[in-house]
């Protein structure tokens, strides 16, 4: 019922665009104005049935875009033997480039899109394929501000060395460091990183898989910034793993990365700036990653074609303290304001139950 009111909606929002845009009508019957983006609509259509699930923000979608970072993040502003940024070299060089640390899991990712990549046939560019799927990605998980979708880019001649990616064992002073060697600022490091929000880690607890990072990593809620504020008592698994900390829930796993970035003077702020202000880290995200999803690549040179990617589901929850929390289990760090006031779930604490695996 809500999908045939969407469906209506966007029919009617077609009809009144075409009053004052001139559109084409592309070959499988949508329309867009450049005839240029065509070409994608058939491609997001089968990331949508054959990679997500049928438009679900589940294990698919979160390796897609986790895929895009580490795609993107093989750039310096400094030097330009450092890779050319979001190129596809993870895909076309994947025999250097999987073999980094940093990249461990990231075989999923590549094996899971290999099939779409091939069944595109380099009508599309490999960077552009793993940037679009990123996009469509998103617009799977409630909350997100709908991505845009630049087009034309340029795939990769050389792989990036290893070094590029932050690890989550890194110190804060090195994650900005590298992060800011590709163009980012501190603000836009924590923006990025909003795409915790729905994520989890499977290769940091050598026993287990799908460990989420908030208790929401089908949404992309605030919550992600509340739990990280908190108190950590407990280890999914064991203890002891390279860059993982305690985390405040059972089930919940917490990078030692996002632990300190919500402490650290140079970005706490910013991190409490996203709790419960769904808005917010829903806008910061969108231009940050935007700016990543074109690294490397002459901004001139590519075509808009946002058009292609879909309206995502909107997220009107607001954030609370998980069950059983209060605001003593908050770790205040921002010294310019204090933690916003939120109410606490109701019913007794309970666990985060394991992201599936597709
Ligand atoms: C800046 C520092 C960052 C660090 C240190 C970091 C680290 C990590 C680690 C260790 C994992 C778990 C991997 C595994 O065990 O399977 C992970 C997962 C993930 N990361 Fe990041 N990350 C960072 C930034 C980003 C950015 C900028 C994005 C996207 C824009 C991103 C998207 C994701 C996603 C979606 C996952 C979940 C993957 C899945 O569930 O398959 N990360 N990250
Ligand atoms: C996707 O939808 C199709 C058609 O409704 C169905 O046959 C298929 O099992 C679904 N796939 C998943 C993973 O849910
Ligand atoms: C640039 O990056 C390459 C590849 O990692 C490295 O070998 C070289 O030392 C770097 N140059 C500078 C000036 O940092
Ligand atoms: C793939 O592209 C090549 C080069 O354009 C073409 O020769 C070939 O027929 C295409 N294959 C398929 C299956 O479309």
């Amino acid at each position: 019922m809500a999908f045939k009111i969407l469906a209506l909606l966007t029919a009617f929002a077609a009809v009144s665009n075409a009053a004052i845009t001139r559109r084409v009508t592309c070959p499988d019957g949508n329309t867009a104005t450049n005839a240029a983006c065509c070409v994608l609509f058939p491609i997001v259509q089968n990331l949508q049935t054959n990679l997500f699930d049928n438009g679900t923000c589940g294990d698919g979608a979160h390796a897609a875009l986790r895929l895009s970072f580490h795609d993107a993040i093989g750039f310096s502003r400094t030097n330009s033997s450092f890779g050319t940024g979001a190129d596809g070299s993870i895909f076309i060089f994947q025999n250097t480039e999987l073999g980094f640390h940093a990249n461990i899991g990231i075989d999923d990712a590549v094996a899971q899109e290999t099939p779409l990549i091939k069944a595109v046939n380099g009508s599309i560019s490999t960077a552009d394929f793993i940037q679009l799927a990123a996009a469509v990605s998103l617009t799977n998980c409630p909350g997100t501000v709908r991505p845009t979708f630049m087009f034309g880019r340029k795939d990769a001649t050389f792989p990036a060395p290893d070094g590029t990616v932050p690890e989550p064992f890194d110190s804060v002073t090195k994650i900005l460091e590298r992060m800011g060697d590709a163009g980012f600022s501190p603000a836009e490091v924590v923006a990025v990183l909003a795409s915790h929000s729905i994520a989890g880690a499977d290769n940091i607890d050598p026993n287990l898989v799908g460990l989420p990072f908030d208790s929401t990593p089908s949404t992309f809620d605030t919550q992600f910034f509340i739990e990280t504020q908190l108190v950590g008592t407990t280890f999914p698994g064991t203890s002891g793993n390279q860059g993982e900390v305690a985390a405040p829930l059972q089930g919940e796993l917490r990078l030692q990365s996002d632990f300190l970035l919500a402490r650290d003077q140079r970005t706490a702020c910013f991190w409490q700036a996203n709790v419960n202000n769904q808005a917010h880290m829903a806008r910061t995200f969108q231009s940050a990653f935007a700016k990543m999803q074109i690294l490397g690549q002459e901004e001139s040179d590519l075509i808009d074609c946002s058009e292609v990617i879909p309206i995502p589901a909107p997220f009107t929850g607001k954030g609370m303290l998980p069950a059983g929390f209060t605001r003593a289990d908050v770790q205040q760090a921002c010294r310019a304001s204090p933690f916003p006031t939120l109410p606490t779930a109701p019913g007794p604490v309970t666990s985060v139950a394991a992201i599936p695996q597709s």
